[in-house]
C-alpha cells in the first residue's frame, strides 16, 4: 500500500426526496441569504425541479439570482458570466442544480467571484485560487463524481482547450443525491454517464501498484455500472438500477478509489479532453471509444502488465480461466468483453464516426504533454507523445 491523505469535506445527502425541507434547512443553518442558482439548458424545468429548489430557497427566506444555459463542456464566458453576478450582487452561496457541466461551471464561478482577472487565468493556474465561495451541488445524472470531487473542466472555444481547474477550496459544501431526478435522463446521457463512470474507475485500475481494496472497490462499481444501465436503459424509472449508478459514480472521481494505489494521472481523459476541446464531443462517449484502443496499445507496449487485463476479464466480466486455453485467449476475451459491452450501448464504433480526423492529432500530443496535470512518463505503461498519437489514430 502507497502512503496517502485523504480529505474530502463534502456533507452527501443521498435518498428519494432528499432535498424537500432539507436543502432550505442546510442554507439556513448556515446562514445564507444571497444565492446564485445554476442550471443548464432546461431539463430542470421540465421535470419540475426548479419549481422545488425555488420552493426550498424561498422557505430558506434567500434572494434568489440565477444563471442558465450552461452548456454540456461549460465554457469559460459562462464561468465569466457567474463570477460577474457574485460580484455585483453580493452572492454568499452557489447552488449548482444540474450534469457535471454545470458543477464544474459553478465550481469556476466560486473561485472567480474571489479573483480579480480573467476566470481563466485560475484554470491555467489553479495555485491561483486563495478563496471561493461555498457551493451547493444537486447532481441530477451519474456521470462525473463533480458532486464530491474538487475539480471541475473548462472549455475556451477561442484557444480550443478544455481543461481541469481544481482547489481544496471547490469541494461543495453539501451535495443532494435523489437518484429519481436522473429518471429524466435520455438515454444516449445515461449511456455517456456510464461510459465516464466507468472511465474514472479504469483510470484507477490501471495503475502500477494497485491497493487490493481500491481494487475490490472498482471492480465491484465496473460490475455494477455493466449490470444497472441495461436495466435502467430499459426501465428508467428503476429506482434500484438509477440508485446503483449514482452512488457508484459519485465515487468515481474524488480519489476515493485510488487510496493506497499509485496516484492516477487520467491519460484517458488527458486524450479525451483534447478531443473535445477541437470538436466539442460528449465526454464519456469519446472515453469509451479510446479506452479499449488505450488498453490494447499498454499491454502490446509491455506485456508485463498481463495480469491485470487477467483480473478485468476474471473479476469484472466474470470469465473462468478454465474455459480459455491460454492466458492470452483469456486476456483478449475480457477486452473483446468490454468492447462488446461498449458496442450494446451503442458507442460509435470510432473517432472518424464522430467526424474527426487526424488533423490536430499532433497538436492534442503535444498540449498534453505541456498542460496536463501530471506526466505520462507515469502512466501504467509509460508512454510519449507518439504513442498518443498512435492511441488516437488507432481510435478512428
Ligand atoms: O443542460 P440540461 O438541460 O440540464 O441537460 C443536460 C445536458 O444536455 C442533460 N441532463 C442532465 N441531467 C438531466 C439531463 N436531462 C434530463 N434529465 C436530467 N436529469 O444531459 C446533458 C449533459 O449534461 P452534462 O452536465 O454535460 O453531463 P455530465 O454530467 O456528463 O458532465 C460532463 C462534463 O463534466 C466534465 C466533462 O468533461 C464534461 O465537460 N467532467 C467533470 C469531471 C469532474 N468535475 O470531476 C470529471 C469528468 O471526468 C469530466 O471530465
Ligand atoms: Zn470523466
Amino acid at each position: 500500500m502507497q502512503a496517502f491523505e485523504y480529505y474530502s469535506p463534502t456533507k452527501l445527502v443521498f435518498g428519494l426526496d432528499c432535498i424537500k425541507d432539507k436543502l432550505s434547512a442546510e442554507i439556513k443553518s448556515r446562514g445564507y441569504k444571497k444565492v446564485l442558482m445554476t442550471y443548464g439548458g432546461g431539463s430542470i424545468k421540465r421535470s419540475g425541479l426548479y419549481d422545488l429548489v425555488q420552493a426550498e430557497l424561498k422557505q430558506a427566506g434567500c434572494t434568489v439570482f440565477e444563471l442558465s444555459g450552461i452548456e454540456p463542456n461549460p465554457r469559460v464566458t459562462s464561468v465569466d458570466a457567474g463570477a460577474a453576478i457574485c460580484k455585483k450582487e453580493g452572492i454568499d452561496l452557489v447552488l449548482a442544480v444540474g450534469g457535471g457541466s454545470t458543477m464544474d461551471a459553478s465550481k469556476a464561478i466560486c473561485a472567480a467571484a474571489c479573483y480579480d482577472g480573467a476566470s481563466w487565468d485560475l484554470v491555467l493556474d489553479s495555485s491561483k485560487i486563495t478563496a471561493a465561495l461555498p457551493l451547493f451541488t444537486i447532481n441530477t445524472i451519474a456521470a462525473t463524481g463533480s458532486e464530491y470531487d474538487s475539480a471541475g473542466v473548462i472549455t475556451n472555444l477561442e484557444t480550443k482547450e478544455k481543461l481541469p481547474i481544481g482547489s481544496v477550496l471547490l469541494w461543495p459544501q453539501v451535495s443532494f443525491l435523489d437518484p429519481s431526478l436522473t429518471y429524466t435522463v435520455p438515454a444516449n446521457q445515461t449511456i455517456a454517464g456510464t461510459c465516464d463512470m466507468m472511465s474514472h474507475f479504469f483510470e484507477a485500475y490501471f495503475v502500477r501498484n494497485l491497493s487490493p481494496i481500491a481494487q475490490g472497490v472498482i471492480e465491484a462499481a465496473e460490475r455494477i455500472a455493466i449490470a444497472n444501465t441495461p436495466i435502467a436503459l430499459k426501465d428508467p424509472t428503476n429506482y434500484e438500477a438509477r440508485s446503483k449508478l449514482l452512488w457508484a459514480s459519485t465515487l468515481g472521481c474524488n480519489g476515493f478509489a485510488t487510496l493506497g494505489s499509485s496516484a492516477t494521472i487520467f491519460p484517458c481523459h488527458a486524450i479525451e479532453h483534447e478531443v473535445s476541446a477541437y470538436y466539442d464531443i460528449t465526454h464519456g462517449i469519446g472515453l469509451a471509444i479510446l479506452t479499449p484502443r488505450l488498453l490494447r496499445f499498454w499491454l502490446e507496449k509491455d506485456p508485463s502488465v498481463a495480469p491485470r487485463y487477467i483480473d478485468l476479464a476474471c473479476n469484472i466480466f466474470g470469465l473462468k480461466r478454465e474455459n480459455y486455453g491460454s492466458e492470452a485467449e483469456l486476456i483478449e476475451a475480457g477486452l473483446k468483453s468490454l468492447e462488446d459491452f461498449y458496442a450494446s450501448l451503442g458507442v460509435p464504433s470510432g473517432l472518424g464516426k464522430l467526424g474527426i480526423t487526424n488533423e490536430h492529432f499532433k497538436a492534442m500530443a503535444e498540449h498534453i504533454k505541456t498542460h496536463w496535470i501530471a506526466s505520462f512518463d507515469d502512466c501504467f505503461v509509460p508512454m510519449t507523445t507518439d504513442d498518443i498519437v498512435t492511441v488516437l489514430e488507432r481510435s478512428l
